[in-house]
Order: C-alpha cells, then structure tokens, then sequence
C-alpha cells in the first residue's frame, strides 16, 4: 500500500451502485448512461463495461474517454460548439444536443454532411430549460434566471426540423419527487412538442443511490411518463449516482497548531485541491474517527490543508480523545466530482489512486510526481 495521502476506491460498492441503477433502468424501462464530470476513473470502467454503462460527454475529452474506455459513442451535449470542434464530435457521438437554436442552425449542415456518409447517424436535440428551480445552490442551478443552458418555452415557436429529443438537466443530488416537479413543468410547458419526438433526456441529478431515495416512486413517475409518451425513448444521465459513497480519502495529521483558542489539526492534503466541493459546495464530510456531531466536551478541531490559501480549512469535528500527529484520518465518501475536480494548485502533493478489488487485493492505479505538476506548466 502506498503512503497517505490517497484515495481508494471500492469495487463492491461501485457495483453496488451499478446494480442499483441497472435494476432502476430495467424496471422504468429506460436507459441510465453515466456523466462522466463526476467520475472519470477510466481504470475501473471495467465494471462499468461489465453492466453495459454508456455516458454522456460534455468535452472533446470526455467523449474519447467515452470512445476509448467505455467502448461507446457519446450522448454528447457541449454548451457551445465552434467550427474546429464540430467535426470531432460528430465523429465520436451518437447523439449530439444542441444548447440553443443558434447552435443548431449553424451545424446542422454538418451533421447532415456527417450523416449522408455514415450508417450509425447522428441523432440531434435541443437543450431545453423549464426554469423550475428546485435547488437551492445557485452554482448548481442551471433553471436561475439568466441561465445560459437551453431554450426557454417562450423562445420556442416551432420545433426546429431535424430536432430529434429534448435534453434537460435541473436536479443535483435531488429526489424523485423533485424530479416530479420539473417533469410538470417541462410537461407543461414543452407538451405541445413531445409527441414529434424520439427521444427525451432528463439529465443528471437523479442521486437514487442516496439512502432514503424512493426508487419506487422514480420507476413509477418514469413508467407513468413512458405511458403518455410511448413514442419517447428516456434517458438519464446522472453522475454522482454511479459513485456516491463508493471512495474515501486517506490522510494523515502532519502538525496541530492554535490560534485565538481554535485548534486546526493540519493534514497532508488541501481542502482546495484535493477536496474542492467542500468548500465550493459548501459541505462537511464525515471523518471515519471522529464522532457524528461536534461536541466541545470533547477534544475538537478543525482540519486544515496543507496549502498556503487561508481559507483551505473545514470544520469543526470533535474526537474521542486529543489528535497526535501521525494520526490517520479518513475522509469519507471522496470519490464523485471530487477525483475529477482536483487540481496542483501550490504543488500540493496529489492524492494517490488506490482501487480496493472484490476479492481484497489493492491496486494502486496511479501514483504522482513531481514531473505531472512540472508537465502541467512550461
Ligand atoms: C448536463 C448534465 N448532465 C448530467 C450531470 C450530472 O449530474 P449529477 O452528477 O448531479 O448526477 C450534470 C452535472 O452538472 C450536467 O450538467
């Protein structure tokens, strides 16, 4: 094993997840692809390739991680193509949603271009923005007034020839009844459109592998949806989903300092590059070894990031008995967007990637070095 800090990822809980979603897809009879901005571990797609998980991209990058490691074309959605990119895109999507009609009308030749020589065409849509908030971050809400992604109704007179689905995207780590809601308003508002299509796409955020989700109700609102619509052929494409609580981060306390009677235990990671979400979020992981809830009975800390950026600290957590440096500390459920959203940021040493396997055996996929923060820069 290697030395802290690192993070491990578990097969058991991956699939534990997969055979969540899978059963989810099978049940609703829809099909669950997965958004690879929350994980992009391509070294444990494997299992993913096991239950016949395709993505989504949003990227160039994305997409031929989606080619070379899933095996699949993309279901591409990219906020704004340009005429250098377009090409490639085609070239490695299956379906290609557009963000506004604009964006439409200026590629659409070349899709048709594309198409003419190919067998497996290239289906378009159209992002569309049902303005139905129902998270409360704004960084995380694509439906705040002012978004930049998708048409709105009132935009929308006539449905753009060519236009094969709807993609939306509303939810973050939200219900099945908070999907309820959008549907309504999408229903509502989009309805007149949806018996000319193929295909709808509702986007990520469905966190049905979050304890308490009511997967029973998300089967039935999607069963009952399929049977309005049958001529609809729905996707999901959630994230967070397919990793939630599958990884941790390891660290260790590397020195415990005071000041104006705060006691920071620093650690040999940073909140701001190793664990970005906690502070943009904001969000207080559990700690493996300290207790559930703050308690100033006991002896309590903040943790502190081995960076120079002041506000690289989380807490408070309290402890069963005072820290000691060497002390290892375990960051739990540190996998989803947090693995794909680090950065060297200060040098910081990256985290390792350890991958936990069925039968018990570990596997460090990737160790880094002073050479991946030089090759970064010139
Ligand atoms: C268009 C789109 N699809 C899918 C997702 C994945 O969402 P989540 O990881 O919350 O399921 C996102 C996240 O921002 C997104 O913007």
């Amino acid at each position: 094993m290697t030395a802290t800090p690192y993070y491990i990822v578990y097969e058991e809980k991956l699939r534990r997840n997969l055979d969540l979603i899978t059963r989810v897809a099978r049940e609703a009879q829809v099909e669950i692809i997965m958004a690879f901005k929350a994980n992009a571990l391509w070294r444990t797609f494997g299992v993913f390739r096991e239950y016949g998980i395709r993505s989504t991209a949003s990227s160039l990058n994305e997409m031929w991680l989606a080619n070379e490691e899933l095996h699949c074309k993309a279901h591409t959605y990219c906020p704004a193509y340009t005429p250098e990119t377009i090409d490639q895109f085609l070239a490695g999507s299956s379906h290609l949603t557009f963000n506004s009609v604009t964006q439409f009308q200026r590629f659409e030749q070349n899709v048709k271009d594309y198409n003419a020589t190919q067998e497996n065409t290239i289906s378009c849509g159209l992002r569309i923005n049902p303005m139905c908030s129902v998270i409360d971050t704004d960084i995380y809400n694509p439906c705040s007034p002012g978004s930049r992604f998708g048409v709105t109704a009132e935009e929308l007179d006539v449905l753009p020839k060519g236009i094969d689905g709807f993609h939306f995207h509303a939810l973050c780590e939200s219900t099945s009844f908070d999907l309820e809601k959008v549907l309504i308003a999408v229903e509502r508002q989009f309805g007149r459109f949806l018996s000319q299509l193929k295909w709808i796409n509702m986007g990520g955020g469905h966190l049905m592998t979050r304890e308490g989700y009511d997967t029973a109700h998300l089967v039935r609102l999607l069963r009952d949806f399929k049977r309005r619509y049958p001529n609809l052929h729905v996707i999901l494409e959630p994230g967070s989903a397919f990793c939630w609580q599958t990884g941790d981060l390891e660290t260790t306390v590397v020195d415990i300092v005071e000041n104006s009677g705060i006691a920071t235990a620093i650690i040999d990671a940073s909140f701001a590059c190793h664990m970005p979400d906690c502070l943009e979020m904001p969000y207080k992981p559990r700690i493996t070894q300290a207790l559930d809830e703050v308690d100033h009975n006991f002896p309590t800390y903040r943790l502190g990031g081995n960076s120079c950026l002041s506000g690289d600290f989380v807490g408070d957590w309290s402890f069963e008995r005072p820290l000691q440096i060497g002390d290892h500390l375990t960051l739990e459920d540190m996998n989803h967007y947090t693995t794909v959203k680090t950065n060297m940021f200060n040098g910081i040493a990256h985290p390792a990637i350890v991958y936990r396997r069925l039968d018990g055996t570990t596997e460090v996929l990737r160790e880094f070095t002073y050479e991946d923060y030089k090759r970064r820069m010139s």
